[in-house]
């Protein structure tokens, strides 16, 4: 699987949003309605907060500070119910294979001096 970066065992992510570093970078691996692995940048766009820490409830990713909702694309969910375009979380491509969870196209943070 050219490109893709073993995450973590699906169970781990079963379990609730479970947190893995990759290079860096902060991410979070949860299971949408349907079973399937989703993987997050682990920062709410609203004020940084680690998703991580939140949970999943209805198909929807709850950040643990202020309860914003993300739906399975990785779009705020509003109190209507209505997704706001306009406010999104990283989403990287994800595919299960033999009880794993992988994923790819995950940025390198700048290192700085
Ligand atoms: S920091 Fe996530 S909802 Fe405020």
């Amino acid at each position: 699987m050219d490109g893709w970066v073993l995450l973590c065992d699906i169970d781990a992510a079963r379990a609730g949003p479970h947190r893995v570093v990759v290079d860096g970078t902060g991410l979070v691996a949860w299971l949408a309605a349907d079973g399937t692995p989703r993987v997050f940048a682990d920062r709410c766009p609203h004020r940084d907060a680690r998703l991580s820490a939140g949970y999943v409830e209805d198909g929807r990713l709850i950040c643990p500070f202020h309860l914003w909702a993300f739906d399975e694309s990785g779009l705020y969910v509003g109190p209507d119910g209505v997704a706001d375009p306009e406010c999104t979380v990283a989403r990287f491509p994800v595919r299960e294979q033999d009880g794993a969870i992988w994923v790819r196209d995950v940025p390198v943070p700048a290192t700085s001096g």
